[in-house]
């Protein structure tokens, strides 16, 4: 006899698991190559003596515009900001402030003395702990979540179509 219980009896659980995608950044579209291109493009443009590891972050705004941020960093190490933190402040002081469309997070490191670019690892580095709370607090004042490409200089690109996956119980209220 069957001693299973039946679906009725059993408590109800809900499960959550992370998706995410990996592929070639062509595979994601015009808008996920277009805004490597731009990241490609600033890259240089990091301020990053202390730690040699040089970050972009791209936003695609609803609009349709692109703004373009990296990391900076200090002598004074926590004064150091991240490339995602830079672009949502930037996105914030616009006039009329701006909502994030999708964002693309470009890392990799430079090789001395050749003045190669590489990723560190070879793979996409995913936002530290601080970019993803910052990212809860631009979906949370948006009402809207959106998605994210993080890639390295070269191979896959990962993505996640909701970034406030990256952060699983996120503190949002209190
Ligand atoms: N960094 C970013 O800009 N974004 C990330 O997602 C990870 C880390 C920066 C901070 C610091 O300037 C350097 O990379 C090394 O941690």
């Amino acid at each position: 006899m069957d001693k299973t219980p039946s679906n009725t009896q059993m408590p109800r659980i809900a499960e959550h698991r992370l998706t995410y995608q990996v592929g070639a950044v062509e595979d994601f579209g015009d808008h996920a190559v277009a805004m490597l291109q731009r990241a490609r493009h600033v890259w240089t443009s990091a301020y990053a003596p202390y730690s040699g590891f040089h970050v972009a972050a791209v936003v695609l705004t609803r609009d349709g515009s692109m703004l373009a941020g990296t990391n900076q960093e200090n002598a004074s190490y926590p004064v150091g900001i991240c490339a995602e933190r830079v672009v949502l402040s930037a996105l914030s002081c616009q006039e009329g402030g701006g909502e994030v469309a999708a964002m693309l997070v470009l890392a990799g490191r430079k090789l001395e003395p050749q003045g190669e670019w590489m990723s560190g690892s070879g793979k996409p580095v995913a936002p530290c702990g601080m970019c993803r709370q910052a990212l809860i607090e631009q979906i949370k004042r948006q009402k809207c979540d959106f998605p994210i490409y993080l890639a390295g200089m070269q191979g896959e690109c990962w993505h996640l179509e909701s970034a406030s996956d990256l952060l699983p119980f996120a503190f949002f209220e209190f």
